[in-house]
């Protein structure tokens, strides 16, 4: 699910294109934007991609469709990939840990909107991703995987984004894969190999 650029969903489709994601396949993709540059990705490549405009609707109206359609396509593992709306209550009951999210910050650190500009700002040596589920709080589920950069001092907060960007590209494939494979447990807010 998504809302703009939609170079996360690109990546993601490329791992499974290329055999990197064994078991996944991008049943749809649904923007909630009509004009995002995702949706218009998803139709080159073939995907099925549907808009459901939230702008002026009810947060519960509006899921309910997404919810609908997520079930016509037998959606098993929702992805949002900068879907840009915070989900309600009755969606994130509908897929209980079962819907993935990603983050441009080592959470819990910078929750919330630009949060590169914001771990930039407040001057961090190391910055990052997370992959986590989604709970019922802004960016704060069980976390499946960070990755974690250095941060160049000779950068700004957009090389900074752009080098955590592509740090995102290889996290959201990896965390699904390792949920997609079933071998884990979350004790907690841990999230840990099963063992055998
Ligand atoms: C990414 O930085 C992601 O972490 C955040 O929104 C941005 C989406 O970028 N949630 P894209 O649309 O996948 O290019």
């Amino acid at each position: 699910m998504l809302s703009g650029r939609g170079s996360n969903f690109v990546a993601i489709a490329e791992s499974i294109r290329e055999g990197r994601l064994k078991g996944a396949e991008i049943a749809v993709v649904i923007s909630n934007v009509a004009e995002a540059e995702g949706l218009a990705k998803a139709r080159e490549l073939g995907l099925p991609a549907e808009i459901f405009v939230s702008k002026g609707r009810p947060r519960a109206v509006h899921d309910a469709d997404v919810i609908a359609c997520l079930r016509t396509h037998g959606v098993e593992l929702v992805c949002l990939a900068g879907y840009m709306r915070l989900l309600s209550p009755e969606f994130i009951a509908a897929f209980p840990n079962r819907i993935l999210n990603i983050h441009p910050s080592l959470l819990p650190a910078f929750p919330g909107l630009d949060a590169q500009r914001q771990a930039f700002d407040f001057g961090v040596k190391v910055a990052g991703c997370t992959v986590h589920f989604v709970d019922e709080h802004l960016d704060h589920g069980v976390i499946v995987l960070q990755r974690a950069i250095s941060v160049l001092e000779t950068g700004d907060a957009h090389s900074l984004a752009r080098r955590i960007l592509a740090e995102e590209h290889i996290a959201y494939s990896e965390a699904i894969a390792r949920v997609v494979s079933g071998d884990y447990e979350i004790r907690g807010r841990r999230f840990v190999k099963r063992d055998e």
